[in-house]
Protein backbone atom coordinates (compact mmCIF):
# COMPACT_ATOMS: atom_id res chain seq x y z
CA UNK A 1 0.00 0.00 0.00
CA UNK A 2 3.00 2.49 1.02
CA UNK A 3 4.61 1.91 -2.58
CA UNK A 4 1.66 2.42 -4.23
CA UNK A 5 0.58 5.93 -2.58
CA UNK A 6 4.58 6.55 -3.37
CA UNK A 7 4.30 5.74 -6.84
CA UNK A 8 0.76 7.92 -7.41
CA UNK A 9 2.33 10.90 -5.87
CA UNK A 10 5.46 10.16 -8.08
CA UNK A 11 2.54 9.97 -11.39
CA UNK A 12 0.91 13.49 -10.22
CA UNK A 13 3.98 15.00 -10.49
CA UNK A 14 5.23 13.42 -13.68
CA UNK A 15 2.34 14.37 -15.77
CA UNK A 16 2.69 17.76 -14.02
CA UNK A 17 6.20 18.08 -15.12
CA UNK A 18 5.55 16.81 -18.61
CA UNK A 19 1.96 18.45 -19.15
CA UNK A 20 0.55 15.36 -19.45
CA UNK A 21 -2.88 14.23 -18.68
CA UNK A 22 -4.20 11.04 -17.79
CA UNK A 23 -6.92 9.59 -20.61
CA UNK A 24 -8.72 6.04 -19.05
CA UNK A 25 -11.53 4.18 -19.74
CA UNK A 26 -14.18 3.04 -17.34
CA UNK A 27 -12.60 -0.69 -17.83
CA UNK A 28 -9.68 0.23 -16.32
CA UNK A 29 -8.78 -0.45 -12.50
CA UNK A 30 -10.62 1.80 -9.72
CA UNK A 31 -7.57 3.18 -8.67
CA UNK A 32 -5.86 4.59 -12.67
CA UNK A 33 -10.01 6.09 -12.88
CA UNK A 34 -9.90 7.77 -9.34
CA UNK A 35 -6.05 8.86 -10.54
CA UNK A 36 -7.63 10.10 -13.59
CA UNK A 37 -10.37 11.57 -12.22
CA UNK A 38 -7.39 13.20 -9.14
CA UNK A 39 -5.49 14.95 -11.54
CA UNK A 40 -7.76 16.34 -14.53
CA UNK A 41 -7.63 13.90 -16.97
CA UNK A 42 -10.56 12.09 -17.65
CA UNK A 43 -12.26 8.51 -17.37
CA UNK A 44 -14.98 7.82 -19.98
CA UNK A 45 -15.94 6.16 -22.78
CA UNK A 46 -14.38 5.78 -26.48
CA UNK A 47 -16.12 8.25 -27.67
CA UNK A 48 -15.36 10.54 -24.92
CA UNK A 49 -11.65 8.87 -24.61
CA UNK A 50 -11.08 10.75 -28.09
CA UNK A 51 -12.78 14.15 -28.00
CA UNK A 52 -11.19 14.77 -24.13
CA UNK A 53 -7.69 13.77 -25.69
CA UNK A 54 -8.09 16.09 -29.24
CA UNK A 55 -9.26 18.88 -26.89
CA UNK A 56 -7.30 18.40 -24.09
CA UNK A 57 -4.38 21.51 -23.54
CA UNK A 58 -1.44 19.34 -22.97
CA UNK A 59 1.80 18.15 -24.80
CA UNK A 60 1.53 14.41 -23.71
CA UNK A 61 -1.37 12.14 -23.54
CA UNK A 62 -1.14 8.91 -21.24
CA UNK A 63 -4.18 6.54 -22.65
CA UNK A 64 -5.20 3.95 -20.09
CA UNK A 65 -7.37 1.66 -22.26
CA UNK A 66 -5.82 -0.51 -25.31
CA UNK A 67 -4.42 0.41 -28.26
CA UNK A 68 -6.97 1.31 -30.39
CA UNK A 69 -7.61 3.86 -28.36
CA UNK A 70 -4.02 5.29 -28.00
CA UNK A 71 -3.84 5.06 -31.69
CA UNK A 72 -7.28 7.30 -32.36
CA UNK A 73 -6.15 9.89 -29.72
CA UNK A 74 -3.04 9.90 -32.48
CA UNK A 75 -4.70 9.87 -35.21
CA UNK A 76 -6.50 13.05 -34.11
CA UNK A 77 -3.54 14.95 -32.55
CA UNK A 78 -0.77 14.37 -34.07
CA UNK A 79 1.26 17.04 -32.56
CA UNK A 80 0.97 15.58 -29.12
CA UNK A 81 2.80 12.43 -27.76
CA UNK A 82 0.56 9.82 -27.04
CA UNK A 83 1.52 7.15 -24.53
CA UNK A 84 0.50 3.86 -23.62
CA UNK A 85 1.10 2.13 -20.28
CA UNK A 86 1.35 -0.75 -22.55
CA UNK A 87 2.14 -1.31 -26.35
CA UNK A 88 0.45 -4.68 -25.74
CA UNK A 89 -2.69 -3.82 -24.59
CA UNK A 90 -4.59 -4.86 -27.66
CA UNK A 91 -8.51 -5.79 -27.87
CA UNK A 92 -9.86 -9.50 -29.57
CA UNK A 93 -11.96 -7.16 -32.01
CA UNK A 94 -8.71 -5.21 -33.08
CA UNK A 95 -6.91 -8.72 -33.79
CA UNK A 96 -10.06 -10.34 -35.59
CA UNK A 97 -9.76 -7.75 -37.97
CA UNK A 98 -6.57 -8.01 -39.89
CA UNK A 99 -6.24 -5.48 -42.80
CA UNK A 100 -5.65 -7.56 -45.40
CA UNK A 101 -8.35 -9.33 -45.07
CA UNK A 102 -11.28 -6.95 -44.35
CA UNK A 103 -9.84 -4.75 -47.65
CA UNK A 104 -10.47 -7.90 -49.65
CA UNK A 105 -14.13 -8.34 -47.96
CA UNK A 106 -14.61 -4.64 -49.05
CA UNK A 107 -13.38 -4.63 -52.56
CA UNK A 108 -15.52 -7.66 -53.04
CA UNK A 109 -18.76 -5.44 -51.85
CA UNK A 110 -17.39 -2.07 -54.02
CA UNK A 111 -21.32 -0.45 -53.46
CA UNK A 112 -21.81 -0.63 -49.65
CA UNK A 113 -20.71 1.50 -47.05
CA UNK A 114 -18.01 0.79 -44.91
CA UNK A 115 -18.94 1.35 -40.97
CA UNK A 116 -16.41 0.11 -38.56
CA UNK A 117 -16.44 0.52 -35.03
CA UNK A 118 -13.72 2.05 -32.70
CA UNK A 119 -11.92 -1.07 -31.59
CA UNK A 120 -9.87 -1.31 -34.86
CA UNK A 121 -6.46 -0.38 -35.83
CA UNK A 122 -5.49 2.82 -37.95
CA UNK A 123 -4.95 0.96 -40.83
CA UNK A 124 -8.82 -0.69 -40.78
CA UNK A 125 -10.11 2.66 -39.77
CA UNK A 126 -8.35 3.79 -43.13
CA UNK A 127 -9.86 1.27 -45.51
CA UNK A 128 -13.89 2.87 -43.62
CA UNK A 129 -15.94 5.61 -44.80
CA UNK A 130 -17.43 5.98 -41.03
CA UNK A 131 -16.08 4.81 -37.78
CA UNK A 132 -18.37 4.48 -35.17
CA UNK A 133 -18.66 4.00 -31.26
CA UNK A 134 -21.14 2.20 -29.17
CA UNK A 135 -22.36 4.71 -28.13
CA UNK A 136 -23.44 6.80 -31.41
CA UNK A 137 -23.14 3.07 -34.04
CA UNK A 138 -27.31 3.32 -33.74
CA UNK A 139 -28.04 6.77 -34.91
CA UNK A 140 -25.38 6.80 -37.72
CA UNK A 141 -26.40 3.87 -39.50
CA UNK A 142 -29.98 4.76 -38.93
CA UNK A 143 -28.67 7.57 -41.09
CA UNK A 144 -27.00 5.63 -43.53
CA UNK A 145 -29.67 3.23 -44.24
CA UNK A 146 -31.88 6.35 -45.02
CA UNK A 147 -30.16 7.14 -47.39
CA UNK A 148 -30.96 3.50 -49.24
CA UNK A 149 -27.30 2.28 -48.72
CA UNK A 150 -26.31 -1.20 -47.93
CA UNK A 151 -23.69 -1.66 -45.48
CA UNK A 152 -20.40 -3.46 -44.57
CA UNK A 153 -20.43 -3.24 -40.91
CA UNK A 154 -16.62 -4.69 -38.93
CA UNK A 155 -15.88 -5.90 -36.72
CA UNK A 156 -18.09 -6.90 -33.34
CA UNK A 157 -21.18 -8.71 -34.64
CA UNK A 158 -23.21 -8.94 -31.96
CA UNK A 159 -23.07 -4.91 -31.70
CA UNK A 160 -23.95 -5.34 -35.32
CA UNK A 161 -26.17 -7.40 -35.01
CA UNK A 162 -27.70 -5.31 -32.80
CA UNK A 163 -28.19 -2.70 -34.68
CA UNK A 164 -29.45 -4.25 -37.64
CA UNK A 165 -32.45 -5.57 -35.64
CA UNK A 166 -33.34 -1.82 -34.49
CA UNK A 167 -32.29 -0.19 -37.54
CA UNK A 168 -33.53 -2.93 -40.21
CA UNK A 169 -30.73 -1.48 -42.06
CA UNK A 170 -29.07 -4.19 -44.66
CA UNK A 171 -25.86 -4.74 -43.19
CA UNK A 172 -23.02 -7.15 -43.98
CA UNK A 173 -21.60 -8.94 -41.20
CA UNK A 174 -17.58 -9.65 -40.48
CA UNK A 175 -17.39 -12.18 -37.62
CA UNK A 176 -15.40 -10.83 -34.61
CA UNK A 177 -16.63 -10.35 -30.78
CA UNK A 178 -14.79 -9.38 -28.10
CA UNK A 179 -14.08 -12.08 -25.47
CA UNK A 180 -15.36 -10.25 -22.55
CA UNK A 181 -19.04 -9.70 -23.23
CA UNK A 182 -19.40 -12.77 -25.11
CA UNK A 183 -18.90 -15.10 -22.65
CA UNK A 184 -22.00 -13.35 -20.68
CA UNK A 185 -24.83 -15.97 -20.41
CA UNK A 186 -28.07 -15.47 -21.08
CA UNK A 187 -29.16 -19.03 -19.63
CA UNK A 188 -27.70 -17.78 -16.31
CA UNK A 189 -28.67 -14.37 -16.18
CA UNK A 190 -32.46 -15.64 -16.48
CA UNK A 191 -31.80 -17.49 -13.76
CA UNK A 192 -30.07 -14.04 -11.14
CA UNK A 193 -33.18 -12.67 -12.93
CA UNK A 194 -35.61 -14.54 -10.77
CA UNK A 195 -33.22 -13.96 -7.72
CA UNK A 196 -33.76 -10.57 -8.02
CA UNK A 197 -36.76 -9.75 -9.02
CA UNK A 198 -36.51 -6.23 -8.71
CA UNK A 199 -33.11 -5.68 -10.31
CA UNK A 200 -33.32 -3.82 -13.61
CA UNK A 201 -30.76 -5.19 -16.33
CA UNK A 202 -28.36 -3.41 -18.14
CA UNK A 203 -25.97 -4.37 -21.05
CA UNK A 204 -23.63 -3.78 -23.22
CA UNK A 205 -24.32 -4.10 -27.27
CA UNK A 206 -21.03 -6.36 -27.36
CA UNK A 207 -23.21 -9.16 -25.57
CA UNK A 208 -24.91 -11.89 -27.66
CA UNK A 209 -28.23 -10.83 -28.39
CA UNK A 210 -29.73 -13.90 -26.12
CA UNK A 211 -28.21 -11.19 -23.63
CA UNK A 212 -29.32 -8.28 -25.32
CA UNK A 213 -32.67 -9.45 -25.20
CA UNK A 214 -33.10 -9.37 -21.41
CA UNK A 215 -32.16 -6.09 -20.79
CA UNK A 216 -33.84 -3.09 -19.59
CA UNK A 217 -30.94 -0.59 -20.55
CA UNK A 218 -28.75 -1.22 -23.47
CA UNK A 219 -26.03 1.07 -24.04
CA UNK A 220 -22.19 1.98 -24.55
CA UNK A 221 -20.43 2.42 -20.74
CA UNK A 222 -21.49 6.00 -20.42
CA UNK A 223 -25.30 5.25 -21.28
CA UNK A 224 -25.52 2.40 -19.35
CA UNK A 225 -24.17 4.65 -16.11
CA UNK A 226 -26.56 7.10 -17.34
CA UNK A 227 -29.39 4.46 -17.22
CA UNK A 228 -28.68 3.50 -13.83
CA UNK A 229 -28.91 7.04 -12.82
CA UNK A 230 -32.17 7.90 -14.59
CA UNK A 231 -33.71 4.11 -13.52
CA UNK A 232 -35.84 4.21 -10.11
CA UNK A 233 -34.33 0.77 -9.38
CA UNK A 234 -32.19 -0.18 -6.56
CA UNK A 235 -30.58 -3.01 -7.87
CA UNK A 236 -28.66 -3.62 -11.39
CA UNK A 237 -27.66 -6.34 -12.96
CA UNK A 238 -24.47 -5.52 -15.27
CA UNK A 239 -23.20 -7.44 -18.21
CA UNK A 240 -20.35 -5.49 -18.91
CA UNK A 241 -16.89 -5.35 -18.27
CA UNK A 242 -16.51 -5.30 -14.23
CA UNK A 243 -14.30 -2.07 -14.10
CA UNK A 244 -17.57 -0.08 -14.58
CA UNK A 245 -18.39 -0.73 -10.74
CA UNK A 246 -16.24 1.90 -9.64
CA UNK A 247 -18.13 4.85 -11.39
CA UNK A 248 -21.62 3.22 -10.84
CA UNK A 249 -20.78 3.05 -6.73
CA UNK A 250 -19.05 6.02 -6.76
CA UNK A 251 -22.23 8.03 -8.18
CA UNK A 252 -24.57 5.88 -6.88
CA UNK A 253 -23.84 5.07 -3.58
CA UNK A 254 -27.08 3.82 -2.21
CA UNK A 255 -27.59 1.74 -4.63
CA UNK A 256 -26.54 -2.34 -5.71
CA UNK A 257 -24.74 -3.34 -8.32
CA UNK A 258 -24.43 -7.20 -9.06
CA UNK A 259 -22.37 -8.71 -11.97
CA UNK A 260 -24.00 -10.37 -14.89
CA UNK A 261 -22.56 -14.16 -14.62
CA UNK A 262 -20.57 -15.88 -17.08
CA UNK A 263 -20.43 -19.09 -19.43
CA UNK A 264 -17.35 -20.03 -17.83
CA UNK A 265 -16.18 -19.96 -13.97
CA UNK A 266 -13.07 -18.36 -12.27
CA UNK A 267 -11.47 -21.35 -13.43
CA UNK A 268 -12.53 -21.97 -16.95
CA UNK A 269 -13.89 -18.36 -18.51
CA UNK A 270 -10.90 -16.32 -20.44
CA UNK A 271 -11.91 -13.19 -19.13
CA UNK A 272 -14.85 -13.47 -16.09
CA UNK A 273 -15.92 -9.77 -17.13
CA UNK A 274 -12.40 -8.10 -16.92
CA UNK A 275 -10.92 -7.63 -19.87
CA UNK A 276 -7.10 -9.14 -19.75
CA UNK A 277 -5.61 -6.00 -21.84
CA UNK A 278 -7.40 -3.26 -19.68
CA UNK A 279 -5.50 -4.77 -17.00
CA UNK A 280 -2.57 -4.12 -18.38
CA UNK A 281 -2.50 -0.41 -17.09
CA UNK A 282 -1.53 -0.77 -13.66
CA UNK A 283 0.10 2.52 -11.64
CA UNK A 284 3.51 1.07 -12.40
CA UNK A 285 2.69 0.59 -15.90
CA UNK A 286 2.13 4.68 -16.49
CA UNK A 287 4.72 5.66 -13.90
CA UNK A 288 7.07 3.58 -16.49
CA UNK A 289 5.22 5.03 -19.41
CA UNK A 290 6.41 8.51 -17.77
CA UNK A 291 10.19 7.54 -17.31
CA UNK A 292 11.15 5.25 -19.62
CA UNK A 293 12.29 5.37 -23.05
CA UNK A 294 9.19 7.00 -25.52
CA UNK A 295 10.32 3.92 -27.55
CA UNK A 296 8.40 0.96 -25.67
CA UNK A 297 5.65 3.11 -24.58
CA UNK A 298 4.97 5.98 -27.45
CA UNK A 299 2.05 5.22 -30.29
CA UNK A 300 3.03 6.40 -33.63
CA UNK A 301 0.59 5.81 -36.83
CA UNK A 302 1.85 6.40 -40.49
CA UNK A 303 1.24 9.83 -41.47
CA UNK A 304 -0.26 8.62 -44.93
CA UNK A 305 -2.35 6.52 -42.61
CA UNK A 306 -3.35 8.79 -40.32
CA UNK A 307 -4.56 11.10 -42.90
CA UNK A 308 -7.15 8.35 -44.31
CA UNK A 309 -8.02 7.42 -41.04
CA UNK A 310 -8.80 10.69 -39.70
CA UNK A 311 -11.67 11.42 -42.66
CA UNK A 312 -14.60 8.52 -41.22
CA UNK A 313 -13.17 9.19 -37.65
CA UNK A 314 -14.17 13.26 -37.98
CA UNK A 315 -17.07 12.21 -39.79
CA UNK A 316 -18.38 10.15 -36.65
CA UNK A 317 -17.06 13.11 -34.28
CA UNK A 318 -18.80 16.03 -36.66
CA UNK A 319 -22.06 13.31 -36.60
CA UNK A 320 -22.22 13.76 -32.62
CA UNK A 321 -21.02 17.40 -32.26
P1 LIG B 1 -17.53 2.07 -24.84
O1 LIG B 1 -16.84 2.65 -23.64
O2 LIG B 1 -17.50 3.04 -25.97
O3 LIG B 1 -18.87 1.56 -24.51
O4 LIG B 1 -16.61 0.87 -25.35
C1 LIG B 1 -16.63 -0.37 -24.78
C2 LIG B 1 -15.42 -1.16 -25.03
O5 LIG B 1 -15.44 -2.34 -25.09
C3 LIG B 1 -14.15 -0.51 -25.11
O6 LIG B 1 -13.19 -1.44 -25.20
FE1 LIG C 1 -11.76 -5.19 -26.68
FE2 LIG C 1 -13.63 -6.30 -25.23
FE3 LIG C 1 -11.35 -5.60 -24.09
FE4 LIG C 1 -13.10 -3.71 -24.91
S1 LIG C 1 -13.42 -5.21 -23.30
S2 LIG C 1 -10.89 -3.75 -25.23
S3 LIG C 1 -13.95 -4.70 -26.71
S4 LIG C 1 -11.60 -7.17 -25.67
Amino acid sequence: AERKAELKEQIKQLLKDRNAVLVAHYYTDPEIQALAEETGGCVADSLEMARFGRDAEADTLIVAGVRFMGETSKILSPEKTVLMPNLEATCSLDLGCPIEEFSAFCDAHPDHTVVVYANTSAAVKARADWVVTSSIALEIVEHLDEQGKPIIWGPDRHLGSYIANKTGAEMLMWQGECIVHDEFSAQKLNDMKALYPDAAILVHPESPASVVDLADAVGSTSQLIKAAEDMPNQTFIVATDKGIFYKMQQLMPQKTFIEAPTAGNGATCKSCAHCPWMAMNGLQAIYNSLTEGVNDHEIHVDPALREKALIPLDRMLNFSA
